[in-house]
């Protein structure tokens, strides 16, 4: 019979094990370790991407994107929102679901202003998730604001903003010989963290 040894940490608080995991990942993976699944629902139909994980404490986790994408639309209507990271070298997953919000102007400048020069004026220049009718569209939009901020500080869109997602549920999945796989589920009600172990 299958000699089950638990691989996952217990500790009461899942951000501790987060840490350890992302840590791990930062060294191992290839690239993108800060790479997660954005899900978003808008009238009951669910669209996935990719964003990059921007920050993290216990207050949530940060990523940044334009308010006028499909995304930011979909999170205007809708602020239930999930994520996955994936960690091939790891063999781990972790699933969160939760709500999101704007973070303050002041958090989203001070990440912008950090932003090299090509990506701030990339940020003026994309109408993400618009159609794009002819080619040179986003070339001229990018000499446009090239111009128009030469010799000058960038200021940050106002329709380019950082989203803090609050968990409400994160759960650790760890590949395991034969697929006993370990799952820690946990799920925050009333303030405290519950901590569950899954079937694989
Ligand atoms: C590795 C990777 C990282 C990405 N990071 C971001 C990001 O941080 N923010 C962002 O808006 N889009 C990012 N994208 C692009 C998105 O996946 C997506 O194409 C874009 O945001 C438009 O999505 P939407 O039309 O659903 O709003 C990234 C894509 C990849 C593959």
């Amino acid at each position: 019979m299958l000699k089950h040894k638990d691989l996952i940490d217990f500790t009461k608080n899942p951000f501790h094990l987060f840490n350890k995991w992302y840590d791990l990942a930062r060294e191992t993976e290839i690239n993108d370790p800060n790479a997660m699944t954005l899900s978003t629902v808008l009238n009951n139909q669910p669209s996935s991407r990719v964003v990059l994980l921007k920050s993290h404490d216990e207050n949530g986790f940060i990523f940044y994107t334009n308010s006028n994408s499909k995304k930011g639309r979909s999170i205007s209507e809708n602020n239930n929102i999930a994520l996955n990271f994936h960690w091939k070298t790891q063999n781990r997953q972790i699933r969160i679901e939760g709500q999101t919000n704007i973070v303050s102007p002041e958090i989203a400048d001070s990440y912008f202003n950090s932003r090299p020069r090509g990506s701030q004026i990339g940020a003026w220049s994309s109408n993400q998730s618009d159609e794009l009718v002819t080619g040179n569209e986003l070339i001229d939009n990018i000499k446009k604001f090239e111009i128009k901020y030469k010799n000058q500080e960038i200021p940050r869109p106002p329709h380019w903003n950082g989203y803090l997602v609050k968990p409400q549920l994160i759960e650790f999945w760890q590949e395991m010989p034969f697929r006993a796989h370990d799952r820690i589920l946990y799920t925050f009600i009333n303030n405290n963290w519950k901590i569950n172990k899954l079937y694989p």
